[in-house]
């Protein structure tokens, strides 16, 4: 496993839309690999490959309860709403207030293609969201209402 550089805003690749996944083969595990470390040495919650310049439709959600590798996510139920602070790997330093459905069902494939869905709740069900939002180059500065330097708090 090798950690990647984490681009930043205001990085034409983090506004492209990813395309999906046809191939399941090492390439794709590396770089899943190395976007877990990457997240763990960040300190975040979730990472998308177009956060380490590769566009394709792969996100990671690492919390206390769970671990999710998506490969081509896709929410297929959301329920609720919930508002809570929001910050981005990509956007160091900040935060800010987002509304975000309280409940989502993600359907994905994982590693090795297999379909999967899980349903997930309050702050995994953010990470999700903020995560699925990465592969079609939307950022949660484009949904929130005030921007806020974390140095401002
Ligand atoms: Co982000």
């Amino acid at each position: 496993m090798a950690k990647r550089i984490i681009i930043t805003e205001p990085d034409e690749i983090l506004r492209k839309v990813s395309r999906e996944v046809t191939i399941f083969d090492t390439r794709l595990h590396t770089l899943l690999d190395d976007m877990k470390e990457t997240l763990l040495s960040a300190d975040g919650a979730g990472l998308a490959a177009p956060q380490v310049a590769v566009l394709k439709r792969v996100a990671i959600v690492m919390t206390d309860e769970i671990f999710l590798e998506m490969i081509n996510p896709k929410i297929i139920e959301q329920s609720g709403e919930q508002t809570g602070a929001e910050g981005c790997l990509s956007v160091p330093g900040k935060s800010a207030q987002v509304t975000r459905p309280d409940e989502v069902t993600v359907k994905f494939l994982d590693r090795y293609g297999k379909k999967c869905k899980k349903k997930v709740k309050g702050f995994e069900a953010r990470a999700v969201c903020h995560e699925l939002d990465h592969l079609d180059g939307i950022l949660y500065i484009d949904k929130c209402k005030n921007l806020v330097l974390d140095n401002d708090k």
